[in-house]
């Protein structure tokens, strides 16, 4: 892979310092790395590959033609503003807030699932939602050979899908509480410490909140399966990593859990890590630090013969953000779908 100059908006978050983390990991090379953040981080360093770099404000001149990549993870108004600046000087984008996952001029790619779809980027590439991308990395394995037909999903999610912010807040509900003292951080829509919240995000007219809408039109877009039906309940609780979710889904023929489990055990990304016997299922501290999608609790629904249910846990911000994120970079170099300079203007 040749190595790209890459900036990076939102570096002094906690995707953004993980994508660096990442990038290290997978021996991305690098040209020239960018960071860039908001004024309150402008002039602090990081530290990458033996080299202090000073994190910048991003301004709309931040970016210029000799971007390759453009990394962008700090919010949805930050992203309407820089994305279409980056793409029309030819940079290939890859944007990780919710702005262009519906959009249908940008794919909203999971590697292991629709790298075609890099193909028609015109710039920009969206990146799913960090609970969308471990239930489709289970489902995708059976959907391929036995098309998806309804989800039903609860979710369980750690605190770090909501930045930085938030894991301090927890910590800080956490001390408090232990001595006695409710002291709601403001990072969640009610106090989390030692508590369970079902709102993330806001709600839409239907009584769903706009997370929960995220699965299901994600969903469909993703696997091109535009009559899937999903309904998804997203609660915050009080981990600090690794998003869990528990997964009821039915295809177009019935399926087995021992089926279910030998398509998952075969796919790419995924430990089926499931044995009643000994006891054995993942949990978020499993996943955490890890860019593995961990599956187990496979079993039938007695109450709908030939549907299944299941468990699975990932780390949102690896998998979930930063670790598909790199990924998307590495199968858009091989396949030749980033520029060196561009001329889309
Ligand atoms: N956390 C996850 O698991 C996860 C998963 C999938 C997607 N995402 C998405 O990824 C993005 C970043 O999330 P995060 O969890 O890393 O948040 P975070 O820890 O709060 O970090 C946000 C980053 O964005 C920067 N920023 C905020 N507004 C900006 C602006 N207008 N211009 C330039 N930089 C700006 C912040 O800079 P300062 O430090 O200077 O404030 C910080 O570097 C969000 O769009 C989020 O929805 C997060």
């Amino acid at each position: 892979m040749e190595a790209y100059n890459i900036t990076v908006v939102g570096a002094s978050g906690i995707v953004g310092q993980e994508f660096l983390k990442i990038l290290d990991e997978r021996n991305v090379p690098v040209g020239r790395l960018r960071l860039l953040a908001t004024a309150r981080s402008a002039g602090k360093t990081v530290r990458f590959r033996g080299e202090e770099i000073v994190v910048e404000e991003t301004t709309e001149e931040s970016f210029t033609p000799d971007d390759h990549v453009v990394f962008l993870s700090a919010s949805g108004a930050a992203s309407k503003q820089y994305a279409p600046i980056a793409a029309a000087n030819g940079s290939f984008v890859v944007d990780d807030s919710s702005a262009f996952r519906m959009d249908p001029a940008v794919p909203l790619v999971i590697p292991e699932i629709n790298p075609d779809d890099l193909e028609w980027h015109r710039g920009i590439v969206s990146q799913p939602n960090c609970t969308t991308t471990p239930m489709l990395m289970a489902l995708n394995p059976i959907h391929r050979v036995n098309p998806l037909r309804r989800v039903v999903v609860s979710t369980y999610q750690a605190v770090a899908g909501a930045g930085t912010a938030a894991v301090e807040g927890l910590r800080r509900e956490t001390e408090a509480a232990l001595a006695g003292r409710h002291e709601p951080s403001g990072t969640q829509k009610r106090e989390i410490a030692f508590n369970a919240v079902p709102q993330i995000d806001v709600f839409a007219d239907d009584g769903y909140t706009k997370e929960e809408l995220k699965m299901a039109n994600e969903t469909r877009k993703i696997l091109h399966a535009p009559d899937v039906g999903v309904s998804a309940t997203c609660v915050r609780i009080p981990t600090f990593f690794g998003h869990a979710m528990s997964v009821w889904a039915e295809f177009e023929r019935p399926i087995s859990a021992e089926e279910a489990r030998a398509l998952m055990t075969a796919a790419p990304g995924i430990d089926v890590v499931d044995d009643p016997a000994t006891e054995r299922y993942p949990t978020p501290m499993d996943a955490a630090g890890t860019d593995r999608v961990l599956v187990g609790r496979i079993r039938p629904d007695h109450s709908k013969p030939g549907a299944i249910v299941f468990w699975t846990v990932t780390d949102s911000i690896r998998k979930g953000a930063a670790t598909n994120v790199v990924q998307v970079i590495e199968e858009a170099a091989r396949r030749g779908l980033i520029r060196p300079r561009a001329a889309v203007r």
